[in-house]
């Protein structure tokens, strides 16, 4: 049986099942554990972990702790609250920006790689060759943020950083423009976001990729890549104070559990507490060379299940209006036995967007894929679920809400 208990609660015999944080910010497992080295068990408990999951199934328990049922109950409740009819905006539709985002998408991979690489080999990082990239990611974002967003999601396993650095540059832009940044602050955030995670050139690949579990050395080298990236920014021309903050803040945590300096609430800034929900959500939906990436709807949930303390919670909230508690792109099932998958989000609720609907579960078969608007007064279905769409065997939901089949980068 899974069960969450605080991390104080945690013993020799125990068998970890999850952290309840982004393995990003722990990288010393990647997987499920039985947790039998007094070593790890002390370095748990210095890393900032709130609670953790425990499978007692395969290893000792203990008195209390929160049910899978419990959780899940605790974070309805936490995200039914941050859903409230937002202002109708002119969106253009998410297919025709779809196949414009695709272009975007691989132009800005290419330019970041290019960018970084010539950062990395010791040439001066220059803004004017990261604005253009920043143009036009904001104004596909600003068209309809859902298309670059997901499509920015689906990542090779390796060149991550680039393809990482255009998504968080999109979710960065998303979200200041749900917070109602003006323009020059939206593109100072997607600035930001295109150039937090620069230090990693300065990170050896076996050390980034590594599939299993990082020496305590390679994880204090990880841990340097935002002061690594701070550095090559301020060596670099025009790089405004925004973006070097970001830079060097995005792994702070409101609790003061993060790094590099263990900054706590207000002393880290709006800029870099929106980078750490932009970069965490990039970060756990991505496929990586040691871990599948979570499904998007579930991801938002993990997030909300570790948010405090992690997370300033007005910006988590508003992070989750900008993508969707059900982003697009997400597998779901409705009361009426079927599966669809989210295209739209609607201005009325984030609990009812709009979904193709392609599978009827009763006769266990793919239909016409049909549009389904939930927040039609008329529709009387609804969401039970998000649904993983390799338990159903469903490989092609990209090509369901987009219209188009796309590689990953
Ligand atoms: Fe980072």
């Amino acid at each position: 049986m899974l069960k969450r208990i605080p991390v104080q609660q945690l013993r020799l015999g125990m068998y970890i099942h999850e952290f309840c944080g982004s393995w990003m910010e722990h990288p010393f497992w990647r997987g499920a554990f039985l947790l039998d080295d007094p070593k790890d068990l002390k370095i748990i408990c210095t890393i900032g972990l709130a609670e953790v999951w425990i499978d007692t199934s395969k290893g000792h328990d203990v008195e209390g702790g929160a049910s899978t049922a419990a959780v899940a109950a605790e974070v309805d409740a936490a995200l039914a609250q941050v859903d409230s009819p937002g202002k109708p905006e002119p969106r253009a539709g998410i297919a025709q920006e779809a196949a414009r985002a695709v272009k975007i998408c691989a132009k800005s991979k290419q330019a970041v790689a290019s960018m970084f690489h010539e950062a990395r080999m010791g040439k001066a990082l220059d803004v004017g060759d990261a604005l253009p990239i920043v143009e036009e990611i904001s104004t596909s974002v600003m068209r309809n943020p859902g298309a670059l967003i997901s499509l920015a999601r689906l990542k090779n396993k390796d060149e991550y950083t680039y393809m990482h650095s255009v998504a968080v540059c999109a979710l960065m832009v998303a979200l200041a423009r749900t917070m109602g940044f003006n323009d020059l602050q939206t593109r100072q955030a997607g600035l930001a976001g295109l150039l937090h995670d620069v230090g990693k050139m300065m990170i050896p690949t076996s050390i980034l990729d590594k599939p299993g579990k990082l020496t305590e050395a390679e994880f204090e080298t990880m841990k340097s890549h935002p002061v690594e990236g701070h550095r090559m920014l301020l060596e670099g021309s025009g790089i405004g104070e925004i973006a070097l903050d970001v830079c060097l803040h995005h792994h702070e945590k409101v609790d003061g559990s993060g790094y590099p300096h263990g900054l706590a609430g207000g002393e880290i800034s709006m800029y870099a507490r929106m980078g750490a929900v932009c970069d965490v959500y990039d970060a756990i939906t991505s496929n990586r060379p040691y871990k599948n990436g979570w499904e998007p709807a579930e991801s938002i949930r993990k997030m909300a299940e570790w948010s405090k303390g992690h997370f300033d919670q007005r910006i988590f909230e508003a992070f989750v209006r900008s993508v969707g508690i059900y982003p697009i792109g997400s597998l779901v099932r409705l009361e009426s036995d079927h599966l669809g998958v989210v295209v739209e989000q609607t201005a009325q609720s984030l609990l009812r967007p709009i979904l193709m609907v392609f599978f009827s579960i009763k006769s266990n078969a793919r239909m016409p894929p049909e549009l389904l608007d939930l927040s039609k007064p008329a529709c009387k279905d609804k969401i039970v679920s998000h649904e993983d769409p390799l338990k159903w065997d469903i490989r092609d939901t990209q090509a369901l809400w987009s219209g188009m089949e796309v590689t990953p980068w």
